[in-house]
């Protein structure tokens, strides 16, 4: 039932209680009001000169009301949250669009360094002036950035056109948020969990590919890394059901979808704060018997829970892609330390020699931090040396960001110049080693699965190896979403050329 599209009141008091359904409510209450305005915009000829004819028509032909873009900064957990907040706007009547003029655009903000930070607050300024030209243009923000109280505080004094904050525990009320938005109005609305138990299921996503897709398996970090800002602003850590995991998976290979990624902070940790624990090894072993899916990828894995169980299932389930990401971040063992990390250069070594001896062709990625507070010249070569003895297929180094509240912030840093040399000295090594490792598959037949045409070259397509490395091979469209068969012709230092067979 629709109610008078304005009373937002009532419309809360007869919406139902369960989550799943009363978002469901409120995607077709705010698809009520949409549809009511924009028709009101198609008879005075506002729609056209907003839209354009070409859009406008795209618009009524797909039953469409208004338009959406969504800017996802950050991890894979953020891009994941994107979709699902996209397949709440798809639903309530808005088209996603390309750029940032569109009538309800969304930032989903990360914080993990500070120059996360800065690219939002840079691209603002850029909003205000766009919102100024459309009348009733919506601006919204959420994700882990929303959760610090010192950036609320910022953007209500020097942002004060921003219609709607959230943060990242409250996710799901999009459709809630939205309608309050569209039926009352009225100034900035910010809604901020500190925490949540709630795990939501079944609202709608609208995916970014037709074939691969990520799957949370669990929600924050229990770990506090004392540099690390995410457990502050993703709380704590909370497993799904194995059964809803597998049921969703299921879902998504029935819709085409031939490749996952199981997404958690510490999937090594997965399932054991469960009713019934379930250990990661088990739940891949799971997902490896699931009938038509053909990779697995997870993302991350923390050393220090990485279990001899989980390297057999790795090695025994052959749809669990030869990559593993397995952030170091210091080689120092003293650094690792301070860092609250739980494990030593050597046993981290000892950890990727039995990796490698269970599963010889696999490729490591890593994470690694510079220039920690304290961090010296002998710290330093310590991380060189681990990387020149595990020589990753790739690495993200990443210049240690000051992040406030967090244990580190408070402690002695390193000189800027003195990062900036290191960062330097220890980039050039990462890359020429990953030149040299990553050619290693030349001259030899691989399953690629292909993502999209190619970029830069007519003809041809781009895809992965089950190791992550990129290939380019001649092809077109229709091999999009299939696994092909490819002889490596030629490696490029970070990719090949190929040609299938
Ligand atoms: N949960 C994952 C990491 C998530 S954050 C894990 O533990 O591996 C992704 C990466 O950002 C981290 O691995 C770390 O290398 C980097 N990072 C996190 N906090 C940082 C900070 N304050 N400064 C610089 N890099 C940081
Ligand atoms: Fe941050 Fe450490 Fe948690 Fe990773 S495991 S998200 S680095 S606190
Ligand atoms: Fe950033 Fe939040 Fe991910 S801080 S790295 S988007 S969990």
């Amino acid at each position: 039932m629709i109610l008078n599209t304005y009373d937002f009141d009532a419309a809360k008091k007869a919406a139902p209680a369960e989550e799943g359904p009363r978002q469901y409510y409120f995607i077709e209450q705010a698809r009520a009001v949409l549809r009511e305005r924009f028709e009101a915009m198609v008879d005075s000829g506002e729609a056209m000169e907003r839209y354009g004819s070409s859009l406008l028509g795209q618009l009524q032909a797909e039953g469409k009301y208004g338009t959406f873009h969504i800017e996802t900064f950050g991890c894979q957990m953020n891009s994941r949250d994107s979709e699902k907040l996209a397949g709440v706007l798809d639903q309530a009547g808005y088209k996603e669009v390309d750029g940032e003029d569109a009538d309800f655009v969304l930032y989903n903000t990360c914080t993990v360094r500070d120059n996360a930070n800065q690219k939002v607050y840079g691209r603002l300024g850029y909003l205000n002036t766009l919102k100024k030209r459309r009348s009733g243009m919506m601006i919204a923000l959420c994700g882990c950035m929303m959760q610090e109280p010192s950036v609320i505080e910022k953007i209500k004094k020097s942002y004060p056109f921003v219609d709607l904050i959230f943060g990242t525990h409250n996710i799901f009320k999009l459709a809630e948020l939205l309608c309050g938005k569209l039926m009352k109005g009225g100034r900035m609305t910010v809604d901020i969990w500190e925490g949540t138990d709630a795990i939501v299921e079944e609202l709608p996503v609208d995916r970014k590919y037709s074939f691969k897709s990520g799957v949370n398996i669990m929600f924050g970090c229990n770990n506090f890394c004392s540099y690390c800002i995410v457990p502050y602003v993703r709380g704590r850590e909370r497993s799904r059901r194995p059964e809803d995991i597998i049921d969703e998976i299921r879902r998504l290979v029935a819709d085409g979808v031939v490749e996952v990624m199981l997404l958690g902070q510490n999937v090594n940790s997965y399932g054991k704060n469960l009713e019934q624990p379930v250990s990661f090894a088990q739940l891949l072993r799971q997902v490896n018997e699931i009938e038509g899916l053909e990779r697995i990828r997870f993302m991350t894995s923390h050393p220090k829970d990485l279990s001899d169980e989980l390297i057999e299932a790795m090695r025994d389930c052959k749809k669990v892609c030869t990559h593993l990401h397995l952030p170091v971040q210091s080689g120092s063992s003293r650094i690792l330390k301070i860092m609250n990390r739980h494990y030593t250069k050597e046993s981290y070594l000892e950890l990727v020699d039995k990796i490698r001896a269970a599963i010889p062709d696999i490729s490591l990625t890593t994470d690694i931090i510079v220039g920690f507070p304290g961090e010296t010249e002998e710290d330093f070569e310590e991380t060189m040396d681990v990387v020149r003895r595990v020589r990753y297929d790739s690495a993200f180094t990443f210049i240690y960001s000051k992040r406030t509240g967090t244990p580190a912030a408070a402690m002695e840093q390193v000189p800027e110049q003195v990062v900036k040399e290191r960062f330097d000295r220890l980039l050039r090594e990462v890359q020429e080693i990953s030149a040299q490792v990553c050619g290693r598959d030349e001259k030899t037949v691989q399953k690629v699965l292909v993502e999209s045409l190619d970029d830069h070259k007519e003809g041809y397509v781009t895809g992965r190896m089950s190791n992550n490395t990129t290939v380019h091979f001649p092809g077109d469209e229709s091999l999009i979403g299939r696994i092909s068969d490819v002889y490596l012709e030629e490696a490029k230092g970070f990719y090949y050329m190929g040609r299938p067979v």
